[in-house]
Formats: C-alpha cells, sequence, structure tokens
C-alpha cells in the first residue's frame, strides 16, 4: 500500500509547476512585434482602448472578489470544538439585490463603449478616398488586386503575400477565399475577419505610421486551413502617399522579358515550368502581356479572375517570400526552389491544376544551373 509520504513529493512537484508555469511562460511574451496591444492605427487603437478598459474593471473586480473570498476562508475558519453549522444567507433579499444590481450596472457601463466601438470598427469604409483592394486567399497564400490601380495593359496591379498601404488612408479589403476558410489578421492594425469562399466580408485598415518600428506589420492566417496554415503569414507596409504612388507606378510596370545571360536561360525554364501555376505580366517586341494560368471564382454571384500561384512580375522587389515567411535572399531561394516542400509544409502531390486545386509548390527536381538563371531572373524583376 502507497503511503501518503510517497505522494507529497509529487504533490508538491506538481504544485511547483502549476505556480512556475505561468512564470516562465511570461517570458515568451517578450517583445512580440505581432500585437495587439501595441497599435499603429485608430481602429487598432480603438480595440486596444476597450481591452484596457475592460481589463482595468475586470482586474477590480477580481481583486475585490478573490480578497474578499481569501478574508472570509481565513476569518471564518473552522476552529477546534466549533461543530456548529455557519450561519444561512440563503434568500437574504437585500444581498440577492446587491450582488445582482452591481454587475448589473458594471456590464451596462461597459456595453455602451463596446457596442459603439463594434460599430466603429465594422463599418465598410466608403468614399472617393478609400483605397479598394479585393483579397483572395488561397491555400496558403494572399492575392490582392488593388482594382483603383490599373496598368496601361488595363490590368489591375496584383501582388501577393505583402501589402502596401497609405498613410492615413482608409483601405477597403474585399475579402473572400479560393478554397477553404481563411482569417486575415493584423493585430496592429485592426481585428479578425473570416475570408469564407463564395462570400465576400469586409475589413478596413487604417496606419498612421510609416515609420513604426518592427515595420512592416506581420499579420497572420487567423483560422485553420490545412498544413501550411501556421505559414500563412501576411506583411503590411506602410508608406507616405508619395512613396505609395511610387511603389503603385513601380508595380504597375511589366517585367522585361530577358534576351541574354543567365535571366534569359531562367526565363526559358519560367516560360516552361512556372507558368503553369504563376502568374507575370511581361512587356516584349509584341507589347504587354499576361502569362500564367487563372481560373475564374463566383464569389457571391460576381465572376472574378483569380491566379493559381503568387504574381512573380516583381518579385525582387519583395522582402519576403513562400508567403512571407522567408526573407527574399539567393540562399533562401536556392533551398526554396530545390525543394519548396523542405521549407514549408505542403501537399503539391494533391494539385489538381485543371480544377484550380492547388496544395503548393512541387519539387521540379531543376539543376544547379537551372537554379541559379531562374534566381537571376526573379532578382532582376524588381
Ligand atoms: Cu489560411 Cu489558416
Amino acid at each position: 500500500m502507497k503511503s501518503r509520504t510517497d505522494a507529497t513529493p509529487h504533490r508538491r512537484r506538481l504544485i511547483g509547476l502549476v505556480v512556475a508555469l505561468p512564470l516562465v511562460l511570461a517570458a515568451c511574451s517578450g517583445s512580440g512585434p505581432q500585437t495587439a496591444l501595441n497599435p499603429e492605427g485608430p481602429i487598432g487603437r480603438t480595440i486596444d482602448d476597450l481591452w484596457e478598459l475592460v481589463f482595468v474593471i475586470a482586474t477590480i473586480v477580481f481583486v475585490i472578489v478573490q480578497g474578499g473570498l481569501l478574508y472570509a476562508i481565513w476569518r471564518f475558519r473552522a476552529r477546534k470544538g466549533d461543530d456548529q453549522e455557519p450561519k444561512q444567507l440563503y434568500g437574504n433579499i437585500k444581498l440577492e439585490l446587491l450582488w445582482t444590481i452591481i454587475p448589473v450596472v458594471i456590464l451596462a457601463a461597459l456595453g455602451y463603449p463596446i457596442i459603439k466601438g463594434i460599430f466603429e470598427v465594422r463599418a465598410i469604409a466608403e468614399g472617393d478616398d478609400v483605397i479598394q483592394v479585393q483579397v483572395t486567399g488561397h491555400q496558403w497564400w494572399w492575392e490582392f488586386t488593388y482594382t483603383d490601380f490599373v496598368g496601361d495593359d488595363g490590368e489591375p496591379l496584383v501582388t501577393a503575400n505583402e501589402l502596401f498601404i497609405p498613410e492615413d488612408r482608409r483601405v477597403n479589403l474585399t475579402m473572400s477565399s479560393a478554397d477553404v476558410i481563411h482569417s486575415f489578421w493584423v493585430p496592429k492594425l485592426a481585428g479578425k475577419r473570416d475570408v469564407v469562399p463564395g462570400r465576400v466580408t469586409n475589413l478596413t485598415l487604417i496606419a498612421d505610421n510609416p515609420t513604426a518600428a518592427d515595420s512592416p506589420h506581420p499579420g497572420q492566417c487567423a483560422e485553420f486551413c490545412g498544413l501550411a496554415h501556421a505559414d500563412m503569414r501576411v506583411k503590411v507596409h506602410v508608406r507616405t502617399e508619395a512613396d505609395f504612388n511610387d511603389w503603385v507606378a513601380e508595380q504597375l510596370t511589366p517585367a522585361i522579358v530577358p534576351t541574354d545571360g543567365a535571366a534569359a536561360a531562367g526565363y526559358e525554364t519560367f516560360s516552361g515550368t512556372c507558368v503553369a501555376c504563376h502568374r507575370v505580366t511581361v512587356s516584349d517586341s509584341d507589347g504587354i502581356s499576361q502569362v500564367g494560368e487563372f481560373r475564374t471564382l463566383d464569389v457571391d454571384g460576381v465572376e472574378c479572375t483569380s491566379w493559381l500561384a503568387p504574381d512573380l512580375t516583381h518579385f525582387g522587389s519583395r522582402d519576403f517570400f513562400a508567403v512571407a515567411t522567408f526573407e527574399n535572399t539567393r540562399e533562401h531561394l536556392a533551398d526554396w526552389l530545390a525543394n519548396p516542400s523542405d521549407l514549408k509544409p505542403m501537399r503539391p502531390e494533391l494539385n489538381d491544376t485543371a480544377n484550380g486545386r492547388i496544395l503548393g509548390m512541387p519539387d521540379f527536381g531543376l539543376s544547379d544551373d537551372q537554379i541559379d538563371n531562374l534566381i537571376a531572373l526573379l532578382e532582376g524583376w524588381e
């Protein structure tokens, strides 16, 4: 039979763990940039202010209730020889009213700013000054179409995973999904909003600090969407109005088809392999054209064009790649092209290109020369 003394060290260890765990986990918080507690725009600030208000009131209530509880446990503890039942308060109308009315008053006081905040945060941005961006969630990347900005070929500006917005401007994201439910979340700028296939949801972003630390603002898909969900990131770059306009002009410029050197060899591989899923807008002697496969999505009865994989026209200008997960360096790119699934969990063996179902970039068995040439091509497309 186990004696009581055998169990005690276990219990002590368990209590030690329960006490130590929150302290140890608190160390993980650090100064993570992906936080809603360090907002960089008015919508993020509205959410943060509400959080602070609720936190302060909840802390006061917690301290009063727990303090009262501990005091009662200590003050009215069972004493030796005292076997009387404590005085019962059941049915005391005054007390029942008191502890019903106090929470009602607290919740009513909190309800007003919270409901007002919900309406503010959920309002769809309207007006001539609003930047319109169509967001399409994919397994596992984000497609951004700036419908207000159209190139010489009549096609709107399309980019992936890195969203550029001007400071102090309302940006209306009109969102849908090409496959499963995702959720768009950039904690410093706004709350989460689901991105649902066959439906349209909206989210307003406003950022007011182009020189913010930890910029670009990181975000994360917040709805489990399969294998690479945890890697489905997003970055939001905030620019001054002038810098944003420069970026738009640059993005609307088509890529040049290289005619000699490594980049030209790379383009040969690119047009034979990559364009099965990726898109690029190129300019050559025949004029401007789109290269690559797209599919048409039916979103709430509206036909939308969507690409199977990110647009690469300005790949060289991006800071990151693979859903904004890896810094866009030569080494990372070489590793990625050698076998993408080594860097990001995907299921390319289940790709069904004909039906627009893409679950990742396959390993095309590229030679070292082909990889070098492709890097030369992509780095040149700035
Ligand atoms: Cu997309 Cu999780």
